[in-house]
């Protein structure tokens, strides 16, 4: 297994495993009730981890796994930033469970969300989307949280473990992806424990994610209103919804300059690296054509060492001339790409393969943040 340097750092503690069964979760309104003793019993312990100024959870959402601390502690914050090894400049997203949160936490002022957002919530929470509130003067959320920005992105998760561990701690959790910075998100406990292991004290095992890419984030205070990351609601769903000016949504641009003020500073940075290289065909239909020409242009010969990752037109490793190399389904559409991409991509990266070679997909519906997460680890973009 390779490890990344970073990883070889010393380990200040033991991470523990806490189980927790999502299907023996309800909610009545905003209340979770957890019918096994088990589950309940690592919430609760986890909950009162999160509580604590300075400590840290992992858990499941319906997107990827976060790793959340108190947005209202400094203390929190930082260690987040420290066991990521996260640039202090991009923002992290509040996660919550209720309105009433919303109210009482973030707009202790306005109290309401803006009327731009009404429609999209009412539509997607709990859900993957995140929208940005703005910032209110003497804002009981902190600056190292929203990394000096005016505005702070807020979600309602629907993982019934994310919003039962929000609703116990009663904390809004700020929390990134769980994985070390620069690596691909997490979508299974395990895959935390990979990145994260000796660095927190706690993961909530919950199983797979559903989405298997992180969330949409929209900005409706600015005009027109944009999508600053496609994620787990389409750009099309977010058009129709209405309300607002959303059917004219502006899409961000995918990437920006090291030195470049963006809206969403994630943006800037390396993203969703595995250690092998990734090379991504676009348009190259069964990829026969595309693939061998690659091949052959980077003098590949020992094929132990390459991953295919399979979409719906591409042939098999042996018809692309590719006998013996590690070959992995990635899907018929792209909602099942979007489920396996992380996966995939760690899995194979394990198997200690030099290039993934991926088949891309069209830029619509779920394909649009497939292929947002895919242009950003790609070393190498081919297209017909
Ligand atoms: O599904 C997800 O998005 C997961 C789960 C845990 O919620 N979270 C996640 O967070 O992937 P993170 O930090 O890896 O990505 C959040 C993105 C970053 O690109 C960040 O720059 C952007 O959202 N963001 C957060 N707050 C923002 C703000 N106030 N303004 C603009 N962009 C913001
Ligand atoms: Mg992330």
């Amino acid at each position: 297994m390779v490890k990344t340097a970073w990883r070889i750092l010393a380990r200040a503690m033991k991470t523990k495993s806490l189980a927790v069964n999502p299907r023996n979760i309800r909610f009545i309104g905003d209340n979770p009730i957890i019918s096994d003793d088990v589950s309940r019993k690592n919430l609760e312990e986890a909950a009162q981890t999160v509580r604590q100024s300075g400590q840290v959870v992992a858990f499941p959402t319906e997107t990827v796994y976060g790793l959340g601390g108190s947005a209202l502690s400094d203390d929190s914050v930082l260690a987040i930033y420290a066991a990521k090894n996260r640039p202090a400049d991009n923002p992290l997203i509040v996660h919550v469970s209720s309105l009433d949160q919303i109210e009482r936490l973030i707009l202790t002022k306005l109290k309401k969300l803006p009327i731009v957002y009404e429609k999209l919530v009412e539509t997607f929470w709990p859900g993957p989307l995140t929208i940005l509130l703005p910032v209110e003067e003497g804002s009981l959320v902190l600056k190292l949280c929203t990394a000096g920005q005016d505005t702070v992105g807020v979600r309602m998760p629907k993982h019934p473990v994310a919003r039962a561990l929000i609703a116990m701690s009663d904390t809004p959790l700020a929390a990134p992806s769980a994985n070390a910075s620069t690596r691909p998100s997490p979508t299974e406990a395990g895959h935390v424990m990979f990145d994260l292991d000796g660095r927190i004290p706690c993961i909530i095992d919950g199983g797979p994610c559903e989405v298997g890419v992180e969330l949409t984030v929209v900005d409706g205070l600015s005009e027109p209103p944009m999508l600053l990351r496609p994620g787990g609601v389409s750009a099309e769903a977010i058009k129709q919804c209405g309300g607002g000016n959303w059917e004219n949504v502006v899409l961000a641009k995918k990437t920006a300059g090291k030195m470049e003020a963006v809206k969403t500073p994630g943006m800037k940075y390396r993203h969703y690296l595995p250690t092998a290289k990734v090379v991504l065909f676009v348009g190259c239909g069964n990829g026969e054509k595309s693939v061998k020409e690659w091949v052959s242009r980077n003098s590949i010969s020992d094929f132990s060492k390459v991953a295919v990752l399979r979409g719906p037109l591409f042939a098999s490793a042996e018809e692309l001339g590719l006998s013996g190399a590690v070959e992995r389904d990635f899907g018929h559409t792209a909602t099942e790409m979007a489920f396996r991409l992380f996966k995939l991509l760690r899995e194979v990266d394990d198997l200690g393969v030099d290039v993934i070679l991926v088949e891309g997909v069209a830029e619509e519906g779920d394909g649009l943040a497939v292929m947002n997460r895919l242009s950003k680890a790609a070393f190498e973009i081919v297209s017909s």
